[in-house]
């Protein structure tokens, strides 16, 4: 017998740990820019799996490039050499921003978190020092290595001890930075456009004196673009808004057009020995054929451009809520990566919204982040506006 929405929670609340805030409808499929409950309800989806979705849900290219390999191999260790998954690393390579990292080699794994860690670990070997200088409000992932990294003393304190050194300076205060910088320290972690953290794009200028003073005092410059990549804001990559090229990326989210997956890559001159890192899936075919889909459509598609444009004219749209909406603070963001901050708790808003067939998350209490598909059209971003007028009273 069916079992209604309400059913399917309570069966999901009894079984799982409690780590999720559940959104009361239960989701069926998903297509481009749409997901659908079980109901048949559609929403416009602004979540996106947390920022996976840049290609959509379901792209036909993705789901083929699945499909095929499905039939040929679906696991295979790092240990075994294969086709695709060395196209797939050279292809991450090819887009790489800066010319060092694409001279540089990948390590594959399966999630951010995971792409973190690995930069945590070659950044220690490299520079022989433990230490990292963060950003205040930063997110780097849940992992202890990564959630050491990671700001909210929500997410962190209940796991002390955890590793450091670890210094956090203000966003933003490149002075603050090169004050932390000392001989512990191995390398700056940092969010060209912080995420989790409200969704605030780094002030100009700010990169470029971050990679001079990196170079100056001879330490890493570690960028984690796993939700920043892929064309979400509007570039490749969003350093490449700054023209600023770290010696490690850490990528991940949407690299693989909706299956699990994280990278990180590292410029000439940087690697692992024989056996310091490794994972059991990372590098898995299914995976590697997926990614060359994802970022094939993303290059063939102009999905960057049209994150650009649509982002734009989104963000203008956003901002008139500034004036006339007495709830809203700012609206701020880059490309297809977007934000409402409100001077009330975000949480109520995100409900109301899903009343009215929009799906956002949060971005700290107070903020409502918005993570459509990179081909979101000028007519869904005027729907996201009207169902924002409608709850934002
Ligand atoms: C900037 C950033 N770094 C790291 C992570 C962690 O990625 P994952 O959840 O895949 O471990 C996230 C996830 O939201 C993120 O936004």
């Amino acid at each position: 017998m069916e079992q209604s929405t309400q059913e399917i929670i309570e069966r999901e609340k009894k079984a799982e740990l409690s780590c999720y805030a559940k959104r009361p409808f239960v989701a069926e499929r998903g297509e481009g820019a749409y997901l659908y409950d079980k109901e048949g309800k559609k929403y416009l989806d602004c979540v996106m799996g947390h920022g996976v979705g840049n290609l959509g849900h379901c792209h036909p290219k993705v789901v083929e490039a699945i499909q095929e390999q499905s039939k040929k191999l679906i696991s295979c260790p790092e240990v075994f050499p294969l086709v695709v998954r060395a196209q797939f690393e050279e292809l991450l390579l090819s887009i790489a921003p800066g010319e060092r990292l694409r001279k540089g080699k990948v390590f594959l794994c399966n999630s951010g978190t995971e792409a973190v860690e690995a930069a945590i670990k070659l950044a220690r070997v490299a520079a022989k020092r433990t230490g990292f200088v963060v950003a205040m409000n930063a997110f780097h992932g849940r992992s202890t290595g990564a959630v050491s990294l990671t700001f909210n003393p929500k997410y962190r304190e209940p796991f002390e001890p955890l590793i450091g050194p670890i210094k956090r300076v203000r966003y933003g205060d490149a002075q603050a930075m090169e004050n932390a910088i000392d001989d512990s320290i191995a390398a700056v972690f940092l969010e060209p456009v912080q995420g989790e953290g409200g969704v605030r794009p780094a002030p100009d200028g700010y990169l470029q004196q971050v990679r001079e003073l990196c170079d100056r005092h001879n330490v890493l410059l570690i960028m984690d673009e796993i939700q920043t990549g892929f064309g979400r804001t509007g570039k490749m990559f969003a350093c490449e808004h700054w023209g600023v090229s770290p010696d490690i990326i850490c990528v991940a989210k949407s690299i693989a057009g909706g299956l699990p997956c994280g990278a990180m890559i590292a410029r000439e001159g940087l690697d692992f020995s024989p056996m310091q890192h490794g994972s059991t899936f990372g590098g898995n075919p299914m995976v590697c054929a997926a990614g060359i889909a994802a970022i094939s459509a993303i290059k063939d598609e102009k999905m960057c451009e049209n994150a650009a444009e649509v982002g734009a004219y989104l963000l203008s749209r956003l901002k008139e809520f500034e004036t006339s909406k007495k709830l809203v603070r700012e609206a701020r963001g880059k490309g297809l990566m977007l934000a409402l901050e409100l001077k009330q708790p975000s949480k109520e808003y995100l409900l109301r919204l899903i009343s009215n067939g929009v799906l956002a998350l949060p971005a700290g209490d107070m903020v409502l982040r918005f993570l459509p598909p990179l081909m979101l059209t000028k007519e869904q971003a005027d729907g996201l506006i009207s169902a924002l007028d409608k709850v934002l009273e």
